[in-house]
């Protein structure tokens, strides 16, 4: 019989927004078993983009971009087409490139520079990849709620962030 508690949390609707920590910790389980086992970077990358996609309330947007020389280059995401190329330093994912910290946009309007692949986004949450020391790229996650992302989501994504590192570094 199908055991709600014990779903992975991309297959429930069930809301985040009560314990994100406990939520959290739950999805970073589940997306470590999700990726175990696979050594195929652009396979583990679109599998971990579906998974946050569809376990978190609110998002019109969530993937990947990788370092490629000297910008950011589109990679496995679910949502609307987005632009390909992102020069280091630019808009919210290549500023948190370049400062290697998490940005947290409450209000994608009053970010200056702010790349607007889709016009729905009004709060985003970048996290950037860092293998050891080395920037391999950047999770995005946009949200067409105003001020959709907290604290709590961010230490929730960086943890998730670093689950999908060790599978694609
Ligand atoms: N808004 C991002 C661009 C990427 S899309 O949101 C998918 C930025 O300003 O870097």
């Amino acid at each position: 019989m199908h055991d709600a508690t014990h779903a992975a949390p991309w297959t429930t609707t069930q809301g985040a927004a009560n314990d994100k920590p406990a939520f959290y910790r739950d999805l970073a389980e589940e997306l470590d078993a999700l990726l175990q086992g696979e050594t195929d970077p652009t396979a583990n990358a679109a599998n971990a983009a579906a998974a946050i996609y569809h376990s978190l309330p609110d998002l019109n947007w969530a993937g990947f971009y990788f370092l490629r020389g000297d910008e950011l280059v589109l990679g496995p995401f679910q949502g609307r087409p987005a632009c390909v190329r992102i020069p280091i330093g630019r808009g919210v994912c290549g500023a948190a490139a370049q400062s290697r910290r998490s940005i947290l946009v409450p209000d994608v309007e009053a970010f200056p520079g702010h790349i607007a692949c889709d016009s729905a986004s009004r709060s985003e949450l970048v996290i950037p990849l860092l293998a050891n020391e080395r920037l391999i790229g950047v999770l995005d996650l946009d949200s067409p709620m105003l001020a959709r992302f907290d604290a709590a989501d961010q230490a929730g994504c960086e943890a998730l962030a670093a689950i999908v590192v060790r599978h694609i570094g």
